[in-house]
């Protein structure tokens, strides 16, 4: 039988592709640091039975439309905002995402972000860096404690609840706040719902986990950043479009908020020329949330195990549309 053709829009390691060639016949964008450029894939869908794209993809009307005979997307992320779901629903495409495998991974880079924003750890490497640690001093680079301070979840999905469990461990008050309550979150972290304002007036963290979507688009404005703490420190590790960048600006620059700690940004990637940059308060990472040899290596699989049991005509792993 003639196998389904692929289209990768990334350069994947060969030890993760080589095994599934056997039932796929697999082509891939040759570069792995760069995106395809969507002329490349408008073209490559043309033949291609499935794809498999990155977060970086516009998998957008016109592909569905070159795509005569692309019945799958397999897209390499829990977040599929890349992707849009009602032209697919639209034109009989199946689409899925890669949940679970990056939960724990993710889970620990939004702690990793929310300490070294907490304890200034970024301020504190430059300092060497730049020779200014030339005494200890009582209050030189102090930062605020982590422990026994109440953390504010907006999203409480798998990886909302993989963080909570990480705050337990620092001894923090979990409040969350959720399109609908999460019965388990409450039972098995006591973790307290609350409508939205109301996290924001009490958290010493509020950390951003919820999916991009029309209601979420720029949910964290100029009113959200004024409700918040002037101590609070704000996590991102959802999507940037969550947050309007120039409100949040605003709020460090004018000492509303204490600091923030994104891994997401508006438009990606962003330059060392990003306002954001430009604040000390302010900790920027490149979009790496899931970025573990061991996961991203999972995640790649898993967009190749729902291939495969899509054209073998089982149940899929994760469809995003049913
Ligand atoms: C995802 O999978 O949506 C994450 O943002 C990747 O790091």
């Amino acid at each position: 039988m003639k196998k389904p053709k692929i289209y990768i829009t990334r350069r994947l390691p060969d030890e993760v592709v080589e095994p599934y060639k056997n039932q796929l016949d697999i082509e891939m964008w040759d570069k792995e640091e760069e995106p395809v450029e969507h002329s490349v894939l408008l073209e490559k869908v043309r033949s291609a039975d499935g794809l498999l794209t990155m977060l970086t993809d516009p998998v957008d009307e016109d592909v569905f439309m070159e795509g005569q005979h692309l019945r799958i997307v397999a897209n390499m992320a829990v977040g599929y905002d890349n992707v849009d779901v009602s032209a697919a629903h639209k034109h009989g495409v199946a689409v899925t995402n890669t949940p679970d495998v990056l939960t724990d991974t993710t889970a620990d880079l939004t702690f990793a972000l929310l300490m070294s924003s907490a304890r200034r750890l970024l301020e504190a490497n430059h300092s060497i860096q730049r020779n200014e640690w030339n005494n200890w001093s009582p209050l030189w680079l102090a930062g605020s404690d982590v422990h026994h301070k109440t953390i504010g979840i907006v999203g409480m999905g798998r990886i909302g609840k993989a963080l909570a469990k990480r705050a337990k461990g620092f001894d923090m008050r979990v409040l969350y706040h959720n399109r609908s309550r999460d019965e388990e979150a409450e039972e098995n972290l006591g973790a307290v719902y609350m409508e939205f304002y109301e996290l924001l007036k009490f958290a010493d963290f509020v950390v951003c986990l919820t999916p991009l979507s029309d209601e979420t688009y720029h949910m964290f404005d100029k009113e959200a950043f004024e409700r918040m703490r002037n101590t609070a420190i704000f996590i991102n590790a959802s999507r940037g479009a969550t947050v309007d960048e120039k409100a949040l600006y605003h709020a460090v620059n004018n000492s509303e908020i204490a600091g923030a700690g994104l891994d997401v940004f508006e438009e990606e990637p962003i330059g060392s020329d990003h306002p954001l940059l430009s604040l000390p308060q302010v900790l920027c990472l490149p979009h790496i949330g899931s970025a573990t040899v061991e996961t991203r290596s999972n995640m790649m699989r898993m967009c190749f195990d729902n291939l495969i049991h899509f054209f073998e005509g089982k149940p899929l792993i994760s469809p995003v549309n049913k």
